[in-house]
């Protein structure tokens, strides 16, 4: 395999790291380049793995190539970088960029892959889901699970319900973030010192996801283990019932699915 990195910030290293770790491609295998140099000749000190100061070699080099760069430098493919991926399999991170423009951009690709990744991968604990452009083949599916698998799970999708995947997977890592943050400044407003309520919220969060993820039970039935009739647990989900708790993370995800779709539509 030899995978040719356009893009070498936080998920090339989160995949190049995932992939050395786990020894399933070797650092003689993979090459990055960059946009100034700088994070690929960094990415090539830390890792091993090669690096170039040139995108048309690296393109016409690699029978893989994964575009990990922002979402508008796809717009920067000249038509001869496009036609130099020729018979590559192309895997792209990139937010929001179809199947249709990326295959725009390299038309000759034998077949092209639309990720959406999320933050945890900088850990290898994030969640991808994929979609092909063509049926893929053996090979192809496995490569595209292997590097996937770098960054953790990973689940194929149609490409429809990419707008969905953004708003739950995606945007995910932000709502748990800030849910953890507004139960720290309750516990503070409430005479906890700011580090006692922050570690106690986050430890929660990490003990109650875990426990959720090893038990057989679904979420809904871990809730109601953990609340006695009319207990403090009870008062506490009452309440947000009473608030429309559901209501508003469910108007939240719809407004987070049509964002991606304005997104998504030619500026
Ligand atoms: N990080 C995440 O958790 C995450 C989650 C979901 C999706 N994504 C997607 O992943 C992509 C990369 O995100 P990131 O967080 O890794 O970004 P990043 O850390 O900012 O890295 C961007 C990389 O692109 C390079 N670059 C800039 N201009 C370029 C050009 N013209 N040609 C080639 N490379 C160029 C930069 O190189 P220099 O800095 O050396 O110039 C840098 O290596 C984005 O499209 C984003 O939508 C990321």
């Amino acid at each position: 395999m030899s995978i040719g990195f356009i893009g070498a910030g936080n998920l090339a290293r989160a995949i190049v790291l995932g992939l050395l770790d786990k020894e399933v491609v070797a650092a003689s295998d993979m090459k990055c380049v960059s946009g100034s140099g700088t994070t690929a000749s960094s990415l090539s000190a830390e890792t091993g793995i090669g690096h170039s100061s040139s995108r048309p070699d690296l393109i016409s080099e690699a029978q893989t190539l994964v575009l990990a760069f922002k979402p508008q430098h796809l717009d920067t493919i000249s038509r001869s970088e496009g036609e130099a991926a020729s018979g590559s399999l192309v895997i792209s991170v990139l937010a929001g960029r179809t199947l249709q423009s990326l295959s725009e951009a390299f038309p000759s690709a034998r077949n092209v892959v639309r990720v959406m990744p999320n933050t945890p991968s900088r850990i290898g604990k994030g969640v991808s889901a994929y979609c092909f452009r063509d049926a893929p083949s053996d090979t192809d599916r496995d490569q595209v699970e292997t590097l996937l698998g770098a960054l953790g799970t990973c689940y194929e999708v149609e490409e429809s319900q990419m707008h969905i995947v953004t708003a739950v997977s995606g945007c995910g890592p932000a709502v748990f973030f800030q849910f953890i943050d507004f139960i720290a400044k309750a516990a503070e407003r409430r005479g906890l010192e700011p580090q006692l309520a922050s570690k106690l919220a986050i430890e929660t969060g990490i003990g109650s996801l875990e426990l959720m993820k090893q038990s057989d039970q679904l979420p809904s039935q871990l809730v109601d283990e953990v609340v006695s009739p009319n207990g403090v647990t009870h008062a506490l989900l009452t309440q947000l019932e009473r608030d429309n708790w559901s209501g508003i993370l469910d108007t939240a995800i719809e407004s987070a699915v049509k964002r991606s779709i304005e997104l998504s539509k030619p500026q």
